[in-house]
């Protein structure tokens, strides 16, 4: 049986975490863990996972990681824009197609009401790379799915909703835990929400902010 082989992009991050904890026992997938300082991957370890010190903006050493991969699944943060345009460019130059990339909520202005306008006064300014990042991924050729989390708890639950680019977002927050459950799914059924931007958060959670604010 041949295996999907998945690199894992910032993969000592929250959510990597928990989409490692899905995937690293299912035989049929071979994960590349691609992350600056693997001290932080916590003893993680086993015959499927392979593990790369590196730095994305590091463009050999990201295109090395990118060989012969099947999917690459991108969970990193701060400069997604410069990000991006490595990792569509590296993906092109060693015929990878799948990508699973990790932004936010609010980068297409899409949060309604005073949630929207609450949100945009906490990470507004932020969004800028996050929204630039989105518009390189969807006007190259690859098979993306740009994930738009709303804002994270480290809740243990899976509990979630999807939103397509154009609608509404619903929800003020998610679990870490229900993000990578849906990446993880992506991971398992790559043809699902192909050049798609979804926005995730969990139902019944609408409101002015995160309840936890
Ligand atoms: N907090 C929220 O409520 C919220 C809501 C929506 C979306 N988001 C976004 O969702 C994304 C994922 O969330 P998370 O909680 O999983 O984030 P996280 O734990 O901060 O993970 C991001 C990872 O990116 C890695 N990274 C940054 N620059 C890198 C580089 N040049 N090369 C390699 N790795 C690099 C970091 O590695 P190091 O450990 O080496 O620094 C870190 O492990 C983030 O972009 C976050 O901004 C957050």
């Amino acid at each position: 049986m041949k295996q999907t082989k998945v690199l894992i992009l910032g993969a000592g991050g929250a959510i990597a975490h928990h989409v490692i904890q899905f995937l690293q026992h299912h035989g049929n997938i071979h994960l590349t863990l691609f992350l600056r300082n693997k001290s932080h991957l916590k003893g993680i370890k086993g015959p499927n996972i392979n593990i790369v010190e590196g730095d994305v903006l590091h463009h050999k050493q990201l295109n090395e990681a990118m060989k012969d991969q099947d999917i690459v699944y991108a969970n990193l943060a701060g400069s997604l824009d410069k990000m991006a345009r490595q990792i569509v460019e590296a993906m092109e130059k060693n015929g990878v197609r799948r990508l699973i990339f990790v932004t936010s909520l609010g980068i297409y202005n899409e949060v309604p009401g005073a949630f929207g306008k609450w949100n945009d006064s906490m990470i507004g300014n932020s969004l800028a790379p996050y929204r630039e990042a989105a518009d390189i991924i969807e006007t190259s050729d690859l098979d993306y799915t740009v994930v738009r989390p709303a804002w994270l708890t480290d809740n243990e639950e899976v509990d979630y909703e999807l939103t397509q680019k154009g609608e509404d977002f619903k929800g003020t927050e998610v679990s870490r835990k229900s993000v990578a459950a849906y990446i993880a799914d992506l991971i398992q059924h790559p043809r699902k929400n192909i050049k798609a931007s979804v926005g995730i958060d969990k139902p019944g959670t609408e409101g002015d902010k995160p309840s936890f604010y």
